[in-house]
């Protein structure tokens, strides 16, 4: 295969990405990849210090532009759309990362933590993209496809183990909303596509991996052997974006090692 060919099928180059929660965990990982095919990569989470410090490192790379806020409000959603569109005469990717868990025995399971759960993993996605609507639109061609990849978990494809109320209801809602959304964008040239990961090291599965032993044990739990990696994360997002994902909308992967689909 000519690396001209590899390039028009698989390549981002000089694509625009906005990537939500980008500076820790999955969304590091997607912003990483990204940045490393050539897109221009704007990252975004609540902390300044963390926006800085992944902009610094990731620009060893290539573009990479942080801009703090918080998405988990319309407010901070208009913000951060705004934010991108002084900068930016369209964007191509929206990659709808950030999000949260919550778990608790259900007889104690608070309004506040379905509330914190449903604002940024379910309602954020949807009116981060509506704000992001014109952006998306400007840099739209039924030959260059925009894509917008919503994250959500294979815990909102199946039962949990977890006591994770809110969160399966907010991922298995993600998932059917961005089926929507495709439907209603697709005149529009958008794609909206599900990435539902299974296990990946982070902030957020810090508990699983504590001690050498616990790690070694969750991970001969998994059907591969391990947990996702960068490349698992970032490749699939890259395929939903690039010339090869384009005939794709409104589907969901599951990228977990087999777990959905072999267990
Ligand atoms: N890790 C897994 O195994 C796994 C499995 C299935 C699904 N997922 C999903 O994958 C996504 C990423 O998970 P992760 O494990 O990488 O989580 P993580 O390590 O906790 O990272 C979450 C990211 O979101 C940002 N964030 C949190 N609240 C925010 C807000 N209100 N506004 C803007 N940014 C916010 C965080 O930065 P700040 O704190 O600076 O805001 C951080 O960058 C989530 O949607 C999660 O549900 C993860």
């Amino acid at each position: 295969m000519s690396d001209s060919f590899y390039e028009h099928v698989f390549g981002v180059r000089g694509k625009v990405a906005l990537v939500t929660g980008g500076t820790r965990g999955i969304g590091l990982m997607i912003a990483e990849g990204l940045v490393k095919a050539g897109a221009r990569v704007y990252v975004s989470s609540r902390k300044q210090d963390a926006c800085e410090q992944t902009q610094a490192s990731l620009s060893e790379f290539g573009e990479c532009i942080a801009i703090p806020g918080d998405v988990a409000t319309i407010e901070g959603c208009q913000k951060l759309a705004d934010q991108i569109a002084e900068r930016e005469p369209h964007l191509n990717i929206l990659v709808n990362n950030a999000g949260v868990t919550w778990s608790e025995d259900i007889d104690k399971f608070h309004e506040k933590a379905w509330d914190k759960v449903m604002d940024l993993d379910v309602k954020s996605p949807f009116f981060l993209t509506q704000k992001l609507l014109p952006l998306l639109r400007a840099g739209a061609s039924p030959d260059n496809r925009a894509s917008v990849v919503n994250v959500t978990s294979v815990n909102g494809l199946r039962p949990s183990n977890l006591r994770n109320y809110s969160y399966v209801a907010a991922k298995a809602g993600l998932g059917q909303l961005s089926v929507q959304m495709a439907r209603d964008l697709l005149g529009d040239n958008i794609n909206v596509n599900v990435m539902a990961p299974g296990l990946f090291k982070s902030k957020m599965t810090a508990p699983l991996f504590a001690d050498e032993q616990m790690t070694k044990q969750v991970l001969a739990g998994q059907p591969m052997g391990r947990a996702g990696a960068m490349e698992d994360a970032a490749g699939l997002v890259i395929f939903f974006s690039s010339r090869a994902g384009s005939f794709l909308t409104g589907i969901t992967v599951a990228c977990d090692g087999g777990a959905t689909s072999t267990r």
